[in-house]
């Protein structure tokens, strides 16, 4: 009887603390995932000092038929860059 309740009482801190270290690794591994895989890498000049979850833009982006096309390509799927904005975005442009 004794024995039983001890057990009983002890339990649920320990649960407790599982389950903490258990959401901790999920988010780190989340966390991981999303910056390693979501985006390609690229290294781009440091005038692109305009940063989209992480991806740096050049200051323009929002008029990029007139200020990316000189490296992005014509059609801005790629150029001289060799960088897509469709790698990203959908068919916005
Ligand atoms: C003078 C040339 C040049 C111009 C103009 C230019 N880019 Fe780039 N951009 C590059 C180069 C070079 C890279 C990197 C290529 C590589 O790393 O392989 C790049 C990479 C990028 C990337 C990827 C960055 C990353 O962190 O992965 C984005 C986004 C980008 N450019 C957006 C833009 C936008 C938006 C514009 C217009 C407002 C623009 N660029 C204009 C040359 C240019
Ligand atoms: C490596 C991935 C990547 C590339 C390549 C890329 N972008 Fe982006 N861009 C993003 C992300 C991520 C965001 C932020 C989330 C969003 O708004 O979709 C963003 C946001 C933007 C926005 C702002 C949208 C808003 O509503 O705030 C513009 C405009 C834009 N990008 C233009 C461009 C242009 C133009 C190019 C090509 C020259 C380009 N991007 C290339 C990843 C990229």
């Amino acid at each position: 009887m004794h024995y039983k309740l001890r057990y009983n009482q002890q339990h649920p801190p320990v649960q407790g603390k599982l389950f903490f270290i258990l959401t901790i690794l999920l988010f780190v591994l989340a966390v991981s995932c999303s910056e390693n895989e979501e985006y390609p890498q690229y290294n781009p000049p440091s005038d692109h000092n305009i940063s989209k979850d992480g991806v740096m833009h050049k200051p323009g982006l929002s008029d990029p038929e007139m200020n990316c096309t000189n490296c992005h390509g014509a059609d801005l799927t790629g150029g001289t860059s060799q960088v897509s904005c469709y790698e990203c975005h959908g068919a916005e442009w």
